[in-house]
């Protein structure tokens, strides 16, 4: 198990975001929107309380989201029975490791990565995403959002290895460990999906000296 319990203090002492993020919306809308939306199936690798779990399914998508923490998984099931009734019919949640998934291979027309596998080093981010990529369906799609190398609290706190801290300082001190990727090294962990679409958003904070940016990606299996 390399899920870090850590999570399961945070998701027990503080509220956790509960709207989805921007551009999964707009990989959403844009990508499946014009579709049979219930014949959509959605893996949400570290789901966390289900923020974006809560718009795939008032949007009338099927999903699996996994999560390592039993209580974000309690805590995602509980709102979904109480502001989306019907959800179970189209969609499932799991208390698992993103490591060492039990999932049927081709089975997911899109995997999602919204800041779930930056908490894993770079060898198993690697696996995890091979491990999408069969999980996909041919045509299917992969959207990940991870922190980039440039990302305040990096280099903080203990080393683990390069680019990968428990970090003292920053959004991610004490959420565990975090991994800080650089563009080069998208194209090795996204391998297997070929061509890549990459954006990235920076946000700064404290008078811009403490900058949040993100890698936005997506792939396709070909
Ligand atoms: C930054 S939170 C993101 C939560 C959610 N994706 C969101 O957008 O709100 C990271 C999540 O990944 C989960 N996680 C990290 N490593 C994991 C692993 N190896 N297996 C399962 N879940 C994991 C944590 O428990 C946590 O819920």
């Amino acid at each position: 198990m390399q899920w870090n319990p850590t999570w399961e203090t945070v998701f027990s002492q503080q509220a956790w975001g509960k709207y989805p993020a921007e551009p999964l919306i707009r990989f959403v809308a844009r990508n499946y929107y014009q579709t049979e939306r219930s014949q959509i199936r959605f893996l949400e690798l570290g789901c966390g309380p289900g923020a974006n779990l809560w718009f795939l399914a008032r949007e009338g998508f099927g999903f699996v989201g996994v999560d390592g923490s039993p209580t974000a998984i309690r805590q995602a099931g509980e709102r979904l029975d109480l502001e989306c009734p019907g959800w179970r019919e189209r969609g499932q949640l799991l208390v698992a490791d993103v490591t060492m998934l039990d999932l049927p291979t081709e089975s997911f027309d899109a995997v999602i990565d919204n800041e779930c596998v930056y908490c894993m080093p770079f060898d198993s981010a690697l696996s995890i995403y091979r491990q999408a990529w069969q999980l996909l369906k041919p045509g299917g799609r992969i959207f990940a959002r991870t922190f980039s190398a440039e990302t305040w609290g990096m280099g903080s706190g203990q080393r683990l290895e390069d680019d990968y801290y428990i970090c003292s300082d920053g959004p991610l001190a004490h959420k565990g460990a975090s991994r800080f990727t650089r563009r080069e090294q998208l194209d090795t962990l996204f391998q297997p999906f070929g061509q890549l679409q990459v954006e990235k958003t920076t946000v700064s904070y404290g008078g811009g000296e403490q900058v949040v940016a993100e890698w936005l990606i997506e792939g396709v299996k070909a």
